[in-house]
């Protein structure tokens, strides 16, 4: 017979059940429920609170707003602190102004918190880097001042703090119209860059991030393609002024990293890492989702885990993939114009394509537990556009799912959803009630770990 505490505990587990998987791609809520807007993030460790700097884009513009502050014990359920820095008119960091990256370090010997991050005018022709400080992590911060580094262009940016007795803290940024990649050190203060450790000369890199594991130096970043996704990639060094190794790859390159750009890397042990990548949607700057994946090291290359959900053990220092059960969207009951594809890239040969605009697939006999569940799209568009398709489960009001584009071909990627399925069979229908083309769809995958 459950005690009046036991029952109080239940509830208190279920009221945070909703923040225990990361789901790459979904809308991520704070812990008032309004969608997290901490773009181009940086994170920051103090004592045992993870705090996650990043740009408020809830405006759609790329236009400086605020430098949002979020604070978690565990790096997925983040309550939302107030603004670290907020517009100044009349200076570099004004509301017609670029604020970008914003990341933190903490100077021990000031006992003081230093932000760093792109300061830029509207059409990126200024190039520098601003810095502000505060005594508390989200601040309020305090303006400084922004420059060019060392007299030169500076856009995407990082910041990485060695393990050094004085924590010397470095730059890292795409310099000379982004051609050369340069990694500068800072003054003890962390006010200013003194002097260039390494430049990748020619690299065209950008949204840096290191991780320091056993002694080597992993430098993560993107190409420069503007908005769009490309491969990111990874560089190895013994120390932070080269030689830099040649690029790797560090997901599939045709998925072009899951359809996400780097911003900042953790290791949280010898095991494991966080990618913490953005997915930009430059038409609707604020609906950019956040692509986190576990990182995992094998013969000495970090490589992206891919995962629909995943959960996270900070205290146990382990990470765990959620399994789920696979449906073939071929397996469905096509309706009207839609019609199965033959790829070698799809799971088990076939799609269901010609989705939308008069067709859909149905697939039947989807096995559900009663309540909201995470289902994953596993989806293909032929062209490099941006798709969208309807779902609804059991004849029920339709539910629209963005699709990324998949840069054309046939590059799978997954998008989650959630939906709510009955105890037992549940139909889901995709693809009807909209006059656009949807994806083309390979499968789903449903989840039971929330
Ligand atoms: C759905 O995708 C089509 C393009 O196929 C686009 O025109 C439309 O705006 C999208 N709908 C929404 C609500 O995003």
């Amino acid at each position: 017979m459950p005690s009046i505490l036991q029952t109080f505990l239940a509830i208190g587990t279920f009221s945070v059940a909703y923040a225990a998987v990361i789901v790459p791609g979904a809308t991520w809520t704070d812990t008032s429920g309004n969608v997290i807007q901490a773009h181009g993030g940086g994170f920051l460790k103090s004592g045992s609170t993870y705090y996650w700097h990043g740009e408020d884009k809830v405006h759609n513009s790329g236009l400086f707003r605020a430098v949002s502050c979020y604070s978690s014990s565990d790096l997925v359920t983040w309550t939302r602190q107030n603004d670290a820095l907020t517009p100044i008119s009349g200076t570099s960091i004004s509301t017609s102004n670029i604020v970008e990256r914003p990341k933190v370090v903490f100077n021990q010997a000031n006992s003081e918190y230093v932000m760093w991050f792109h300061s830029d005018s509207s059409n990126y022709g200024a190039a520098q880097v601003g810095v502000a400080t505060a005594k508390a992590p989200c601040g309020p911060y305090t303006y400084r001042s922004s420059f060019q580094p060392l007299g030169a262009q500076s856009r995407d940016m990082g910041l990485f703090q060695d393990d050094d007795a004085t924590q010397t803290t470095y730059l890292l940024y795409a310099s000379d119209n982004n051609q050369n990649f340069k990694i500068s050190k800072l003054d003890a203060n962390y006010y200013n860059v003194v002097s260039q450790t390494s430049v990748i000369s020619a690299s065209t890199l950008e949204s840096p991030g290191i991780i320091k594991r056993s002694g080597i130096y992993y430098l993560f970043a993107s190409h420069t393609t503007g908005w769009d996704p490309n491969p990111n990639k990874f560089f190895t060094a013994s120390a932070l002024t080269g030689p830099w190794s040649a690029q790797a790859d560090i997901a599939p390159p045709v998925t072009r990293t899951y359809f996400s750009q780097n911003t900042f890397d953790i290791l949280v042990n010898n095991n494991f890492g966080i990618y913490m990548g953005d997915r930009w949607r430059p038409s609707l700057l604020g609906s950019s989702r956040y692509m986190w994946f576990p990182l995992t090291w094998s013969s000495g290359k970090p490589q992206i885990v891919q995962a629909d959900l995943w959960s996270l053990n900070l205290a146990a220092g382990t990470y765990s993939v959620a399994s789920g059960v696979t449906y073939e969207a071929e397996s469905g009951t096509i309706s009207g114009s839609a019609t199965t594809l033959s790829d070698g890239s799809f799971s088990g040969g076939r799609a269901i394509g010609y989705l939308g605009n008069g067709g859909s697939i149905t697939i039947n006999n989807v096995q559900g537990t009663g309540a909201a569940q995470w289902v994953a799209l596993y989806y293909a568009n032929g062209d490099s556009t941006w798709r969208n398709t309807t779902v609804s489960v059991n004849g029920g009001s339709q539910v629209l799912v963005d699709q990324p584009n998949t840069g054309g071909g046939h590059v799978i990627l997954s998008v989650p959803v959630k939906l709510t399925l009955r105890s037992g069979a549940n139909s889901l229908t995709f693809g009807s009630g909209q006059s656009n083309y949807a994806a083309d769809l390979d499968r789903i995958i449903v989840y039971t770990a929330t």
